[in-house]
């Protein structure tokens, strides 16, 4: 099969013919038609997990995936060759990815695609709407809380500012300059353009009673906990990169959580259905062709995207 490898960590990366690979028990393969890259991805790449997790060479990385099951591992009930698939790899080992005309798959971590939901939608999906959809179901909005996403126009945040709109939240919307029509567009509120003053200041000034909660995807510990402090009492505070200081923030009542994403087939036939429903819009996506992957992951590095980045296979 034809993937995007690299062979060392910090390469580019290039086109590689590689063995097919075959499913292992309770693993179905996918003809992958699309795959979209997350953060973690990139830092796969430079080498940021080294020694935390097993990598495997020639690595073909992402996790995230839509296309067609074509064999299946023993053991495998409920999805049939010919299923239009979408999910994660849902894989302990880093190189086995998705950006590769073949892929392996867990049962448990993909679901059915609707046909209403397009493979480049439904690739976009996986990890970044579960993970928005995590953040959302931790705050539990209640109608007209105010609800603060930091990362708005990125992967998450573009999932997180509808699904937090829908519950009858009023969401503001944090991004950078010439993003904040985009983050308008998906249903934000208020939007605050974090590059042309500083946000707890203006968050401040617009909520002095302070704002129910905070779905964080961007600030490290020292950011959030700044920011923290226009949270109400009683209020939430997510973080995605693990910065929300539980304890300190337990102790002005606040509840601290450091979502650890987990997809699992349930939460991602919510997506679908939600998606499929047009209950939730696909956000911007620019896609590229496999052998323009490297190019993809230099809009991640450079946090130049809006919304998501999908490579069709
Ligand atoms: N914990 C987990 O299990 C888990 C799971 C999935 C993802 N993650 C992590 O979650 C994070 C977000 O993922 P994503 O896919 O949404 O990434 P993304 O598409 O890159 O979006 C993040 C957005 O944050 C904004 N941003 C960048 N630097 C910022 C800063 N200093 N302050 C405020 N905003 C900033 C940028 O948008 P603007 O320029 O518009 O502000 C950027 O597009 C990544 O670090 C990822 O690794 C964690």
């Amino acid at each position: 099969m034809r993937a995007f490898a690299l062979d060392d960590f910090g390469q580019r990366g290039s086109i590689h013919d590689l063995p097919d690979p075959e499913p292992a028990e309770n693993e179905v393969r996918v003809r992958v038609t699309a795959a979209s890259i997350n953060p973690f991805d990139n830092a796969v790449l430079q080498g940021y997990l080294k020694g935390r997790m097993e990598h495997r060479f020639p690595l073909v990385p992402c996790g995230d995936l839509a296309g067609t099951v074509d064999a299946l591992g023993s053991g495998v009930e409920g999805v049939a060759i010919g299923d239009s698939v979408f999910g994660v790899t849902g894989k302990m080992v880093l190189g086995e990815g998705t950006l590769a005309e073949l892929a392996t798959a867990s049962t448990s971590t993909i679901a059915k695609r609707p046909a209403a939901v397009s493979e480049v939608e439904a690739a976009a999906l996986p990890l970044a709407g579960v993970s928005a959809l995590m953040s959302v179901e931790a705050v539990a909005p209640r109608p007209n809380d105010l609800v603060v996403i930091v990362g708005a126009s990125g992967g998450i945040g573009s999932y997180a500012v509808q699904l937090a709109a829908a519950t009858g939240a009023r969401v503001i919307g944090v991004t950078s300059k010439g993003k904040t029509e985009y983050v308008k567009g998906l249903g934000a509120h208020e939007v605050i353009d974090r590059t042309s003053g500083d946000v707890i200041e203006a968050l401040k000034a617009q909520h002095p009673d302070g704002v129910a909660a905070i779905i964080d995807t961007a600030s490290d510990a020292a950011g959030l906990a700044r920011l923290s402090e226009a949270v109400r009492k009683g209020g939430t505070v997510t973080s995605m990169k693990g910065a929300a200081a539980v304890e300190e923030l337990a102790k002005r009542d606040i509840k601290g959580v450091n979502v650890a994403t987990q997809v699992t087939s349930e939460r991602l036939d919510h997506l679908a259905r939600l998606a499929a429903e047009g209950k939730l819009k696909a956000p911007h996506i620019q896609t590229f062709s496999l052998e323009r992957a490297s190019e993809a992951f230099q809009l991640i590095v450079q946090d130049t995207h809006l919304g998501k980045v999908v490579v069709r296979i």
